[in-house]
C-alpha cells in the first residue's frame, strides 16, 4: 500500500448521506480521442481504474456521453462488483454526434431512458449520484427537474446533481428536488463559478470542479506557484489541486487521467498542506490571472 492516500484530502457527505474522500477521479479521459470510442490503450485505462481503491479514491465521476458509454463500460469491467463505500456518479443529458461534439437533450423520456442505460452499463440497481449534464435550453427546465424527481421517487437514482449551472438554476431545481451536488468548471485561474461555489459552501451542496488541475501561466518557471511547488517538493499542478481542495470543505475535485502514473501524482496532492499565507497569495494571483483572461 502506498503511504499517500486520497483519504488525506478529508471527507464530504453527499447530501448528508454518502461519505466520500474528497479527492475523486474523473473517468472522461479513459476513452478515445475527442472523448469518442475506446481508449488508445485499453489495458492502461483498466489499470488506472483498478488502482483507485488502493489509493483511497472512492468517488468516481463519469457520464453516459463519455465514449459514449465506453467510460461506464470500462468502470464496470475494472471495478464491478464495487468496493463497499465507493461511489460511481454518472451524468446524462448530453448527446454525441462525433468526437468533441456535445448536444443537450433534456426531454424527460430521454433522461429517463439514459438512467436505465447507465444502470445497465454500470451493473447497478441504483445510481448513487446522477447529474443532469446540462439543462437543455430547448426544454422547460421544470420538466427536466420533474423527470429527476420521478427518478429519485422510483429509486432508480439515490441523489441528484446539476452541471454547469448558475445560482438561479440551483434555486429553481431545489424547489423540485434536493440538489446534492453541482459540477462546474473551476480551478485556480478559472473563477467564473465563484458565486456558485460560495452558494454551495453555504448550503452544504457538494461542489465538483472539473478541469481542476489547470493553472495556466501561473505555472511558469519562477512564478509564485512554481516557487510554492519547489518549497513543498511537488509539481505546480499538485499545488493547484491542493489549492482547490483548501478552497472549500464542499469541494470534491475529480482530476481525470488515462495513466496510472498521473493518477498517483494527482492523489499525492492530498498530502500537500498549504499554509494560509500560501493559499491567500495563490488566490490573489489566480484572481488577477482570471481578470486578465
Ligand atoms: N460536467 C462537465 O461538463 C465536465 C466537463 C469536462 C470534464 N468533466 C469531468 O471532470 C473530469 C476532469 O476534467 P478534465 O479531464 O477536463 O480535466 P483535468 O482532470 O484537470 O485534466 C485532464 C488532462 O490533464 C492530463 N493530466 C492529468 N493528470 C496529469 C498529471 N499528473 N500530469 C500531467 N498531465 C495530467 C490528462 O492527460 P493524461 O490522460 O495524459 O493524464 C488530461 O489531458 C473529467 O474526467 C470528467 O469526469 C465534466
Amino acid at each position: 500500500m502506498p503511504e499517500y492516500s486520497a483519504a488525506k484530502s478529508g471527507t464530504f457527505k453527499i447530501s448528508g448521506d454518502l461519505e466520500v474522500n474528497r479527492l475523486g477521479f474523473g473517468a472522461m479521459r479513459v476513452t478515445g480521442s475527442g472523448i469518442w470510442g475506446p481508449p488508445a490503450d485499453h489495458d492502461e485505462g483498466i489499470r488506472t481504474l483498478r488502482r483507485l481503491p488502493a489509493l483511497g479514491v472512492n468517488f468516481i465521476d463519469t457520464a453516459d456521453s463519455y465514449g459514449p458509454d465506453v467510460s461506464e463500460w470500462l468502470i464496470k469491467e475494472a471495478l464491478h462488483p464495487y468496493a463497499e463505500g465507493s461511489i460511481v456518479a454518472t451524468k446524462g443529458g448530453l448527446t454525441r454526434h462525433g468526437p468533441d461534439i456535445w448536444l443537450p437533450v433534456g426531454r424527460p423520456e430521454y433522461l429517463i431512458q439514459q438512467v436505465h442505460k447507465s444502470l445497465r452499463n454500470l451493473g447497478v440497481e441504483q445510481i448513487d449520484l446522477w447529474q443532469l449534464h446540462r439543462i437543455d435550453p430547448k426544454v422547460p427546465a421544470k420538466e427536466q427537474f420533474d423527470a429527476i424527481k420521478s427518478l429519485i421517487d422510483s429509486g432508480l437514482i439515490r441523489h441528484a446533481g446539476l452541471s454547469e449551472v448558475s445560482v438561479a438554476d440551483i434555486e429553481a431545481a431545489s424547489k423540485v428536488f434536493k440538489v446534492a451536488t453541482v459540477q462546474n468548471r473551476y480551478n485556480l485561474v478559472d473563477r467564473t463559478s465563484e458565486d456558485v461555489l460560495d452558494y454551495c459552501t453555504k448550503n452544504k451542496i457538494g461542489f465538483i470542479p472539473w478541469y481542476p488541475l489547470a493553472a495556466g501561466d501561473l505555472a511558469k518557471p519562477g512564478s509564485l506557484l512554481d516557487s510554492v511547488a519547489t518549497l513543498h517538493g511537488v509539481s505546480p499542478s499538485q499545488v493547484a489541486l491542493a489549492w482547490v481542495l483548501k478552497r472549500s470543505p464542499v469541494m470534491i475535485p475529480i482530476p481525470g487521467t488515462s495513466k496510472v502514473r498521473h493518477l498517483e501524482e494527482n492523489v499525492q496532492a492530498a498530502d500537500v498542506v498549504l499554509t494560509n499565507d500560501q493559499f491567500a497569495a495563490l488566490d490573489e494571483e489566480g484572481r488577477k490571472a482570471f481578470k486578465k483572461s
